[in-house]
């Protein structure tokens, strides 16, 4: 028995328990708003498996995005979503005049100049077979995919994104996208944020409902990483960091928070980024909506976990929610 054994005596005082959390905070540059942009600019589309959140027309999005960015949100990851313009076998409209993240990206920077524009970069929102690489053979043909993926980010990046942020999980991307940028100069104008460690997942269901991008076969288990594998986490996270990528992430959140660690222990000079997916969002608005817990008190304790597993930046469906509970000052 030791006088070290007496716990409590460290949090018997608000403020005192307050001391023995480390950069737990959750503040408004720790949120990315993650937000879906559709084709027709007066649109707001309900999204059936995702309550509460919406696929916006251009016009609608500023509206929305208005009054959050009053309320100090800080950045914005934004998806393209097509319904009328065609998918085709290379995703031709991921980057055509036409597609609404490049038609958004001039608006919204001179709409809202203090705001953090990062785009998804991948195929699979815009291939007719709904994978997020170019299939050859039934097989992904990885050259061409990355080929194709760098010239996809450039044109994000030419039309004001802050931030590329490539999703596809294809060999090699990120040399591809960071020589891509540098050979046309916007290396100094546009930063590429890794969905490093991306794990195959079935808490992307909403997700594909959201952006229509339901594979047609098959699955993604060839190029997203085994939920079991730390080793290969570890590995797909090194290769990014030597092919260039300015920032990191893993996703999904809740049940990958040892990988975080993993990620921040061994590179702990790069921004960490975890995606809380569809999934995890929609379990949680679900299991609140049936009574099982607060909301608010159960998101509160994810949000800080993963702070406390390493995260700097949580990328949250929530992030309007997380907002105005802090402007409530509670
Ligand atoms: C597409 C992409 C997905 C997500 C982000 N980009 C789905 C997938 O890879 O199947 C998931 C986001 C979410 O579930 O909220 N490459
Ligand atoms: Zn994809």
């Amino acid at each position: 028995m030791s006088a070290k054994n007496k716990l409590h005596s460290s949090q018997f005082h608000p403020l005192l328990r307050k001391f023995n959390e480390q950069n737990v905070d959750i503040l408004p540059h720790n949120l990315m708003y993650p937000i879906f942009i559709v084709e027709d600019d007066s649109s707001q589309q309900v999204i059936p498996s995702m309550p509460s959140v919406y696929r916006f027309g251009l016009k609608k999005l500023i509206d929305h995005l208005t009054p959050l960015v009053e309320l100090g949100l800080k950045s914005i990851l934004v998806f393209g979503v097509i319904d009328t313009l065609t998918k085709d076998e290379t995703g031709s409209n991921a980057d055509s005049k036409k597609n609404p993240v490049i038609k958004a990206l001039p608006i919204l920077r001179k709409k809202f100049p203090e705001l953090l524009i990062a785009c998804d970069v991948c195929l699979c929102p815009y291939t007719d077979h709904g994978h997020c690489g170019i299939i050859e053979d039934g097989v992904i043909n990885n050259e061409k995919s990355i080929e194709r993926i760098a010239n996809i980010a450039l044109e994000y990046a030419r039309h004001g994104a802050h931030i590329v942020a490539p999703s596809d999980m294809m060999d090699n991307r990120i040399f591809a996208i960071k020589s891509r940028l540098i050979e046309n100069g916007m290396e100094k104008n546009c930063s590429v944020l890794s969905y490093s460690a991306k794990f195959a997942s079935g808490f992307y269901g909403p997700f594909r409902d959201a952006a229509k991008s339901i594979p047609q076969q098959g699955d993604r288990k060839t190029y997203q990483l085994p939920a079991g594998s730390r080793g290969l986490a570890i590995r797909a996270v090194r290769r990014d960091v030597e092919e260039g990528a300015d920032m990191l992430m893993v996703k999904p959140g809740i049940s990958y928070l040892d990988i975080v660690r993993d990620v921040k222990n061994e590179f702990p000079e790069y921004p960490m980024f975890i995606y809380q997916v569809s999934g995890e969002y929609t379990m949680l608005v679900y299991g609140a909506k049936a009574g099982a817990f607060d909301l608010k008190t159960v998101l509160t304790e994810i949000l800080v976990s993963m702070r406390r597993a390493g995260v700097d930046v949580i990328i949250s469906y929530f992030t309007p929610n997380i907002l105005e509970w802090m402007k409530e000052g509670s």
